[in-house]
């Protein structure tokens, strides 16, 4: 196979997706282990570890000149010198998984040298794929998405976790929450990944988070960039695939605004 057959890759990444999907429903009957990292909410469960070293796995025996890197860290630093990555999310939405078992999911992203290939956003649960593939659209399951429109502010429904209203948790909590007075209404899934998948699929209008990792967003850009939908930090600058960064995406026009009306005003003050 030639190495850099997108669609190939896609399919055999979708394939390992469903498998690893399986073992985290399999797993879900059983008590999984769970310990803290960084804070007592951040979360790691044995499965994390698993899932990861799953991908790990069939990526090199596939892909040996392939990099690799996934949350739970068993990367190493090699991935900055080849062309072409795998950005894995083993479980986006750990804290969901452990405490209601619903709304969590898988995440994979291809790049190759800097662009984004394939991504797929499995919503294990619901049994829903999201997933795309450069040039070919995105997808849910067998329905093509459809570009996205843009939407007015005051209705429009946005994902956001409210710890980002805290005082001075990264950016001025006063403009969060005059973003949240002002949009129709907010909702908050506890997945970084399924919610920028709402956002493609049309769910949402608008996802915020002050600080993702690439992860959490690698394989969303993919979907989004195939729907038309714009992208960038909370401070409207673009987004650099292997950095951590507040992260911003919304359907066409909107996006703009927002950053004009909300963070510019910030921004000077
Ligand atoms: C987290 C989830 C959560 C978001 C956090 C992420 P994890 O990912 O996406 O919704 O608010 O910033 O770290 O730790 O469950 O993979
Ligand atoms: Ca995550
Ligand atoms: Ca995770």
């Amino acid at each position: 196979m030639n190495e850099l057959d997108w669609l190939k890759i896609k399919q055999m990444a979708i394939m390992w997706v469903k498998e690893a999907s399986n073992q985290l429903k399999a797993s879900l009957v059983e008590t999984i282990r769970v310990e803290t990292k960084s804070s007592p909410d951040d979360l790691v469960t044995e499965m994390d570890r698993k899932i990861e070293q799953y991908f790990l796995r069939k990526i090199q025996a596939h892909f040996p000149n392939h990099a690799f890197l996934g949350e739970e860290g068993i990367s190493g630093e090699e991935y900055k010198n080849r062309d072409t990555i795998w950005i894995i999310d083993p479980i986006d939405g750990t804290t969901n998984f452990v405490h209601q078992q619903y709304n969590f999911a898988i995440s994979v992203a291809v790049y190759h040298k800097g662009e984004g290939k394939v991504g797929l956003i499995y919503d294990v649960m619901n049994d829903d794929l999201y997933h795309a593939m450069a040039g070919d659209g995105a997808y849910k399951n067998d329905d093509r998405l459809e570009r996205l429109t843009p939407v007015d502010i005051d209705k429009a429904i946005i994902g956001l976790n409210a710890r980002w209203l805290l005082y001075k948790k990264k950016a001025n909590h006063l403009t969060m929450i005059e973003l949240v007075d002002k949009v129709r209404g907010v909702r908050s899934y506890g997945s970084a990944a399924l919610e920028m998948a709402y956002v493609a699929s049309g769910r949402l209008d608008g996802y915020v988070s002050l600080k993702l990792s690439p992860w959490d967003f690698a394989a969303a850009l993919v979907l989004l960039k195939e729907v038309g939908g714009c992208y960038s930090t909370f401070y409207g600058e673009s987004l650099a695939i292997l950095k951590s960064s507040s992260v911003f995406v919304g359907r066409p026009q909107f996006h703009q605004k927002v950053i004009q009306k909300f963070v510019h005003k910030e921004l000077k003050s």
